[in-house]
């Protein structure tokens, strides 16, 4: 019997030292390192990078995923990390992703959608998670569209 697939999305403040320069290669290298594990682990997702905040889709097993966020948990270089759901789901939303990275210029044709959605998040709305995952799956969609894919 198949394990269970679950999704957990959180948000979070950046709190890596220095310019937005440093900020940047920072990310980089967290995506990197993150794909790297994610594709051992099962793991599928996305990172957006936006308004100085994080907000992460995670998705695959539980074990995978709890290990994981106790790291991600624990990382110095976010604060304010806010759970918005951990629930089982029928399929992979960003299947095929080890870990797809959003950032300022992925998000730039939803830059106001993209604040009122966190702020909504931090307060931990009613449905925010579900308002985080439909932006995230807009940018997506619409980089395909770009990338001709
Ligand atoms: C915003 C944010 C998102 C992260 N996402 C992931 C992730 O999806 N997968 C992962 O393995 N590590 C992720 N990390 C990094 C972990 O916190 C941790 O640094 C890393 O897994 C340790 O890798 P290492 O042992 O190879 O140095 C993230 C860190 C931050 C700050």
């Amino acid at each position: 019997m198949p394990k269970t697939l679950r999704r957990l999305i959180y948000c979070s403040r950046n709190a890596i030292p220095g310019d937005a320069v440093a900020a940047e290669r920072t990310i980089q290298d967290i995506v990197l390192a993150s794909r790297r594990h994610n594709r051992v682990a099962g793991l599928t997702g996305a990172l957006m990078f936006t308004h100085g905040c994080f907000v992460q889709a995670l998705e695959g097993p539980r074990d995978a995923l709890e290990d994981v966020f106790e790291r991600i948990q624990c990382d110095e270089r976010h604060r304010d990390v806010t759970v918005l759901t951990f629930e089982p789901v029928a399929e992979r939303a960003f299947s095929g992703w080890d870990m797809e990275y959003l950032g300022d210029a992925e998000t730039a044709g939803s830059q106001a959608a993209a604040a009122a959605t966190l702020n909504g998040a931090f307060r931990q709305e009613a449905r925010s998670a579900d308002s985080v995952l439909a932006l995230m799956r807009g940018v997506v969609a619409r980089e395909k569209v770009w990338a001709g894919v």
